[in-house]
C-alpha cells in the first residue's frame, strides 16, 4: 500500500492546466460507441475509471483508437453493439457501472457488470429498480442491490420517473435506456444534478427536451458522431482552489476548465466563504462552458451549505472540508447524505481524518459541521481507498504545522493521475 509524506508549503503559484472531465469523458465514449460514424475526443481523462469505460465498449465489439492525443471511436449505431464475452469489469467507477447499466438495458443480449471491493459495495437498487420498471431483467446479489449484475435487455418501454435523490448516474442511466426504449422516457430530480448527458444527448442529436427539473428522452433516435473537445475537471481544479486560497502568498491560474452551472458550486461556496476566485475568458467549448481561474489566498469565513448547491458541487467537499477547517468559525453542511455513498463514506473519512490532524468535525445523517482553525497538526492519515479523500488530505498538508503522511493513495489515478507531480509544482517549499 503505498503512501506520500507532504510537507508544508510557502505558497502556491504558477499556471497549470487539469486533466480532462471525468464526467464528459466517459460520456463521449458512450455516445460515441452507440452513434453513426467517427467521433474524436479531444481533452480525454486517461483516469482508470475512464479506461474502465473504454475497454467495456471495446469488449462490445467498439473499434476504439487512441494515438495519445485523440481518441478515434468508430460508432456502431444504435444496435450495433456486441455481447460481451465475459464480465465487464468497471473497476472503481460509479458512473461506469451505472450508465453502462442502463445501456445494456436496451440491448437484446446478455451481460453481467461488476467493479472492485468498494464498487461492489455501492448502492445499485437506484438504477435496478427504474430500469426493471422499464422492462429489464436485472438479477444481482443482496435481491440485485450490489453488483455483480446480469442484465437481460430489451423490448423496453419508456417511464415517467421521478428520482428521490439528484443524481445525474441515475438520471443518464435511464436517459441511455430510454434511447432504446419504445416511448418517452422522463426522468425528474429534487433540484438539478450535473447536465453533462443532456448536453451531450443533443449534441449527438437525440431528440430531448429539458425542462427546469427534468428532461425527456424519445427512444429510436440514431445519433451522429461528433468531435468533442473535453474541458479540464472543475472536480480536480478544485483540490487547487482550495490550495491557492488557504495557502499564504499564493496566486495560480488554471486554464482550461469546465465551468458548467450544474457543477460550479465548489466556486460559489467558496466564494461565498471570502475566496478571491476569478473566471476568466469564459467560452462555449463541444456544448460546455469553459473558463480559466485565477485564486489567490484568501481571508475565509465558515459558513452554511445546504439546498440546491449540494448536488452542484457533490464531489468537491472533501476539498471544501479543507477550506473549511481552515476558516473562521464553523461550517455547516447538510442535505448532503449522498456523501456517504460515494467511493467510501465520505462524511465519516473526512470527519476521522480532519481529526487526526487536531480539527474539531462533528457528524450528522446528512453532513457536519467543521470548527475552522489556524492549527492544523501534521500527521498520518489514510485515504480509505477514495481518490478525493488521499488529495484531499494531501492539500490540507500544505498548511499543516509539520508533514502529513497519507496512506493507500494508488486510487488517485482513478480521476488525476497527475495530481501528486502538478502539486509539488506548483507547491514552494
Ligand atoms: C457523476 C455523477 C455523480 C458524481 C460522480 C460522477 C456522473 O454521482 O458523484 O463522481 O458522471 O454522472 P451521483 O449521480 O451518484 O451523484
Amino acid at each position: 500500500m503505498n503512501s506520500i509524506t507532504i510537507q508544508p508549503a510557502a505558497s502556491v503559484r504558477g499556471e497549470i492546466a487539469v486533466p480532462g472531465d471525468k464526467s464528459i469523458s466517459h460520456r463521449s465514449i458512450m455516445l460515441g460507441a452507440i452513434a453513426n460514424g467517427v467521433t474524436t475526443v479531444r481533452g480525454f481523462l486517461r483516469g482508470e475509471d475512464n479506461m474502465s469505460t473504454m475497454h467495456a465498449f471495446r469488449a462490445m465489439g467498439v473499434d476504439i483508437n487512441d494515438d495519445g492525443e485523440t481518441i478515434r471511436i468508430t460508432g456502431r449505431g444504435l444496435h450495433g453493439l456486441q455481447e460481451p464475452g465475459d464480465v465487464l469489469d468497471c473497476g472503481n467507477s460509479g458512473t461506469t457501472i451505472r450508465l453502462i447499466t442502463g445501456l445494456l438495458s436496451g440491448q437484446s443480449f446478455f451481460s453481467v457488470v461488476t467493479g472492485d471491493q468498494y464498487l461492489r459495495k455501492r448502492p445499485m437498487k437506484r438504477v435496478v429498480e427504474p430500469l426493471s420498471r422499464m422492462g429489464a431483467r436485472i438479477a444481482g446479489r443482496n435481491g440485485g442491490t450490489l453488483a455483480p449484475l446480469a442484465i437481460t435487455g430489451g423490448g423496453l418501454k419508456g417511464i415517467d420517473y421521478h428520482s428521490p435523490v439528484s443524481s445525474a448516474q441515475i438520471k443518464s442511466s435511464l436517459m441511455l435506456a430510454g434511447l432504446y426504449a419504445e416511448g418517452e422516457t422522463t426522468v425528474t430530480e429534487p433540484s438539478l444534478s450535473r447536465d453533462h448527458s443532456e448536453r451531450m444527448f443533443r449534441y449527438f442529436g437525440a431528440s430531448l427536451k429539458v425542462n427546469p427539473n427534468g428532461v425527456t428522452v424519445r427512444g429510436g433516435v440514431e445519433l451522429t458522431a461528433q468531435d468533442v473537445t473535453v474541458p479540464g475537471d472543475i472536480s480536480s481544479a478544485a483540490f487547487f482552489l482550495v490550495a491557492a486560497l488557504i495557502t499564504p502568498n499564493s496566486e495560480l491560474l488554471i486554464k482550461n476548465v469546465g465551468v458548467n452551472p450544474s457543477r460550479t458550486g465548489v466556486i460559489d461556496i467558496l466564494k461565498a466563504m471570502g475566496g478571491d476566485i476569478q473566471l476568466i475568458d469564459e467560452r462555449d467549448v463541444s456544448g460546455e462552458p469553459v473558463a480559466d481561474l485565477l485564486v489567490r489566498s484568501s481571508r475565509l469565513k465558515g459558513i452554511a451549505i445546504s439546498g440546491s448547491v449540494v448536488p452542484r458541487a457533490i464531489d468537491e467537499f472533501p476539498a471544501i472540508c479543507i477550506a473549511a477547517a481552515r476558516a473562521e468559525g464553523v461550517t455547516t453542511v447538510r442535505d448532503a447524505k449522498e456523501l456517504r455513498v460515494k467511493e467510501t463514506d465520505r462524511i465519516t473519512a473526512m470527519a476521522v481524518n480532519l481529526g487526526k490532524v487536531g480539527i474539531t468535525v462533528t457528524e450528522c445523517e446528512d453532513g457536519m459541521d467543521i470548527t475552522g482553525s489556524d492549527r492544523l497538526l501534521g500527521g498520518t492519515v489514510d485515504s480509505s481507498g477514495d481518490h478525493r479523500i488521499a488529495m484531499s488530505m494531501s492539500v490540507a498538508a500544505l498548511v499543516a504545522t509539520g508533514p502529513i503522511t497519507v496512506t493507500d493513495i494508488g486510487c488517485v489515478a482513478t480521476s488525476f493521475p497527475t495530481f501528486f507531480p502538478l502539486l509539488e509544482k506548483v507547491a514552494a517549499k
